[in-house]
């Protein structure tokens, strides 16, 4: 018998994730014709709704988190036929209701057999242990589906081990898809295509030619009603872990032989492991973490809903890291990331040395620093080249001028959202840009000291900043010492 057109479960059909990139990345796959006819999604969370609720729900969604000129109503009444709902408990002692969820898809495929299943957790992460252990416990997890599980994969380097014991127990590595959206960003991919696709910056990608890299990625909103989930995570957990050190792997990886999901995947562990681990001093001085402070209309972080008063989680982070190998060695890589700074922007500025004697004068007094390449991950997507170049007319004054490249040239910003790149990945079977579990156990491994830090000092330096500024000025002093400073993009 053939088997059926996927199903997709999507667990946590109820919740914020869902109804704000799940369901827009899916609908976008749909009307580009990206996803095969026949498919159907299953919604699972508690609340009650029955199939025909789910879709009006969804239905409404899409109208708040679709972007306007890509709405077409009657795509969209389409899409939502494809949308289905089982109200259960999810969670340890909910066997029975995993085994009732089993009969509701052998139903939906009836005669064809149970096997292109998708399994999604889009749930709290701790239901991430106990989904898996359910599905094998009914039978759900067939040789041919897949399961993607949203980050935090883990809260430290140990749950992190256990989870993946859990799901290598449960699944083979390759049904595995741990999702981290920053992969899926047109402009991160970008890094690479810019990297290994140019034959003139490669050359000077080393210790050699580059000073210090600097990665931002900060958000000019607070935790918004997140409250409950984030204040027991904080920002190392929720942006550094992840999402920052891929960046970090994508600018320092060596290029793979070949584009494919194993080859690609070993150059980014092979990054993680040859972080410099953190020494005490490091830990005191290398990082500053912060916590955003009442400013004028906006509300401070402990006056968040769902916060203690006396919360100590920081919702800034900026560290200095270090890469020991031969390519990076010495070279210092600034990373952070905050809630509440003055706008959202995520981007990577390579700062390469200065030339070795400086022969001109300088316009206006101001000495052309020295050549910085800026790639914008979003918004205003690009890639600026900043150089030196002779101010017109008499003598030899040098200014800074810039060279760039922005994706609105190209017909406006990278198509499509991270999301449904991935799920379209995922659907292909092509784990290249998810994480591997030998690399979050890498990563983690380089934060649990910090993490264990803080939990053994409680009293470790934690900075106030006001809201909409950017973050505390210790993380500028911790810059001093190699001569270095933020770029504060506006
Ligand atoms: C998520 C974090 O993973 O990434 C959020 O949990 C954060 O706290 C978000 O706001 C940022 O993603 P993006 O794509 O909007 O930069």
């Amino acid at each position: 018998k053939d088997s059926h057109p996927l199903i997709m479960i999507i667990f946590g059909a109820s919740g914020d994730l869902t109804k704000r990139k799940l369901m827009p990345a899916l609908y976008a796959l749909h009307k580009e014709g990206r996803i095969e006819g026949d498919y159907k999604i299953v919604g699972v969370s508690r609340t009650e709704y029955s199939d025909e609720s789910y879709q009006k729900y969804i239905r409404e969604e899409l109208n708040h988190f679709v972007k306007e000129q890509e709405q077409d109503t009657k795509i969209m009444d389409d899409f939502a036929t494809h949308l289905y709902y089982f109200p259960m408990e999810m969670g340890e002692n909910a066997a029975p209701f995993y085994e009732k969820l089993k009969v509701k898809l052998e139903e939906m495929v009836g005669d064809a057999p149970l096997d292109n299943l998708l399994f999604y957790l889009a749930t709290p992460p701790s239901l991430y242990s106990t989904i898996p252990i359910n599905l094998q416990k009914s039978g759900l997890n067939l040789p041919n589906s897949r399961i993607i599980v949203e980050k935090p994969f883990g809260y430290d380097l140990e749950s992190a081990q256990k989870l993946n014991e859990i799901y290598n127990s449960v699944f083979d590595e390759h049904q595995v898809y741990r999702i981290d959206h920053f992969l899926g960003k047109e402009t991160a991919q970008n890094i690479l295509a810019l990297r290994f696709a140019n034959g003139i910056f490669e050359p000077l990608w080393n210790r050699n030619y580059i000073d210090y890299v600097e990665i931002t990625a900060v958000e000019n909103l607070g935790i918004e009603n997140r409250g409950g989930f984030y204040d027991g995570t904080g920002a190392l957990r929720d942006m550094v872990q992840n999402h920052l050190i891929q960046l970090v792997a994508l600018t320092a990886m060596e290029p793979p032989a070949t584009f494919n999901a194993d080859s690609f995947r070993n150059e980014v562990v092979k990054v993680y492991d040859s972080l410099v681990p953190l020494t005490k001093e490091d830990l005191d001085e290398h990082i500053v973490r912060g916590q955003y402070l009442e400013n004028g209309e906006k509300k401070g972080y402990r006056q968040e809903k769902g916060v203690p008063e006396k919360s100590r989680t920081e919702t800034y982070i900026a560290m200095k890291i270090g890469i020991g190998n031969w390519r990076w060695s010495g070279v210092p890589f600034y990373i952070r990331t905050g809630k509440q700074m003055p706008t959202k922007v995520t981007e990577i500025v390579v700062h390469f040395k200065p030339t070795p004697h400086q022969m001109f004068q300088c316009a206006g007094g101001n000495c052309p620093t020295a050549n910085k390449l800026i790639l914008r991950i979003q918004p205003n997507e690009g890639t600026v080249l900043k150089f030196g170049m002779k101010v017109p007319g008499p003598g030899f004054d040098i200014k800074q001028v810039e060279m760039d490249f922005t994706y609105d040239r190209l017909g406006g910003a990278p198509v499509g959202d991270a999301y449904s790149r991935l799920i379209e990945d995922c659907i292909l079977g092509d784990q290249t840009l998810f994480t591997r579990s030998d690399a979050v156990e890498a990563s983690w491994n380089f934060f649990d000291p910090v993490l264990k830090y803080w939990e053994e000092n409680p009293k470790a330096s934690l900075f106030g900043y006001p809201a909409g500024t950017w973050g505390p000025l210790e993380s500028e002093e911790m810059m001093k010492e190699h001569g270095a400073s933020w770029t504060n993009p506006c």
